[in-house]
């Protein structure tokens, strides 16, 4: 692997400790994979929540602070495990707050731009298409790939803030022209689709792609931000997608052939059939079983999405012990608030939360047992980390579950 000057001067400390360990972790990391040079990024988004991280990560992140460890380009973070506003509410127990607070501290010191967002391509750090990046956060990391045409790899926690720090990444995977053509090809075949179908039709992409590139065919070309959004989230979470090319919609799907001409390996049929066995496999609760919590907002809620919400909620309030729980990044709760839209869905119950999600905060000491999301994201990983059944279901099916006419 090709060391340059630079470097070399990082490995061997003159740039200080933290520099030091950095590079030596990310040339480490090259070497293993077959790296030939490590390439200069333009931005990091690294993962800060210590519901994940843990005290290793506190470790860590500690050792790079006390070692002289700046970010060295524009760096934001995903969300917390905690919303330090709101805390006491979401029973966040104290000692849990603390240390979550700790990691927000030592971010903080590395110079981390606090978003709190698994959307930072909304605000902050908006990369440019071609653009080498190191993030962190698997929906994030399939829009920057996908929709923007900037370049990472899913990369993991501590390889993201040694990125951050050193502001260079090692050249391999997604960095590389040959790996970022398609290989598996995808055919949408219903022409109408819903919100909740685009997170659908991402799980299913996401859970038959295996390790391959896929391509999408089919999906109405004017399809809205926010339905990529939650595309990518769900083939990122339901398998390894990183990178997908949808036809007529993504900048390298729109500027050549994504396969580079090659053939795909297999050609799968999405229809409507497919989407209604995806929305079964991912409902793991008896149709009729008590609702102890409907949650939205994962990934984040973008404003568009508010909008959509106070709309759909108007004349409705919050049953008497039902949870609500609607999630976001803080400057789109302020320009909720400032646009009217936060103040009449608090009053009718809702409870917001900004900088957390509901599968990366302590909610299991709520003890539900049944939760409901439109979130195919949110249905397919909460389960793991707080041990509930899902109910799987579009909004206005959330909206019926949780509200009531006034
Ligand atoms: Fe974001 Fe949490 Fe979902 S980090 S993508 S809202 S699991």
């Amino acid at each position: 692997m090709i060391v340059s000057d630079e470097e070399k001067a990082c490995l061997d400390g003159r740039r200080g400790d933290a520099n030091r360990l950095a590079m030596e972790l990310l040339v480490e990391v090259g070497r293993s994979f077959g790296a030939a040079r490590l390439i200069p990024i333009t931005s990091a988004h690294i993962l800060g929540h210590f519901g994940s991280l843990h005290q290793a990560g506190i470790d860590f992140l500690g050792h790079l602070v006390k070692g002289g460890g700046r970010c060295a380009v524009p760096t934001t973070v995903d969300p917390s495990s905690v919303d330090f506003d709101r805390w006491e509410r979401f029973r966040v127990p104290a000692d849990y707050r603390d240390r979550q607070k700790k990691l927000a501290d030592l971010v903080d010191a590395l110079g981390v731009i606090p978003s709190w967002s698994c959307t930072p391509y909304c605000a902050f750090n908006v990369p440019r298409f071609g653009d080498n990046i190191a993030w962190a956060e698997s929906s994030a990391v399939a829009f920057a790939n996908s929709v923007i045409g900037a370049r990472t790899n899913r990369t993991p926690f501590g390889l993201d803030v040694c990125a951050a720090i050193t502001g260079k990444v090692p050249e391999f995977g997604l960095y590389c022209d040959e790996n970022r053509k398609g290989s598996i090809l995808f055919e949408v075949t219903v022409t109408d689709m819903s919100d909740l179908d685009y997170h659908t039709v991402g799980a299913i992409v996401g859970r038959r792609s295996g390790f391959h590139v896929p391509v999408i065919k089919g999906v109405d070309p004017h399809v809205s931000t926010d339905r990529l959004r939650t595309f990518g989230a769900g083939a990122a979470s339901a398998g390894s997608v990183a990178l997908y090319h949808m036809m007529g919609v993504t900048p390298e799907a729109s500027m050549a052939d994504p396969f580079g001409g090659r053939k795909p390996v297999e050609t799968i049929a999405v229809g409507r059939k497919e989407i209604e066995a995806m929305e079964e496999t991912i409902t793991t609760a008896p149709r009729d079983a008590a609702i102890d919590m409907v949650t939205l907002g994962c990934p984040l809620l973008s404003l568009q999405e508010l909008k959509d919400l106070a709309g759909r909620m108007q004349g409705r309030r919050v049953k008497e012990k039902m949870h609500f729980w609607v999630y976001m990044a803080e400057e789109t709760y302020r320009h909720g608030k400032g646009l009217g839209l936060i103040q009449p869905l608090e009053k009718a119950g809702v409870w917001f939360s900004t900088g957390t999600c509901a599968t990366i905060s302590p909610v299991k000491v709520w003890g539900f047992s049944h939760v409901m999301t439109n979130s195919a994201k949110c249905a397919l990983v909460v389960p793991s980390e707080h041990d509930v059944a899902i109910s799987y279901r579009d909004t206005d099916e959330c909206i019926l579950a949780a509200t009531d006419p006034v």
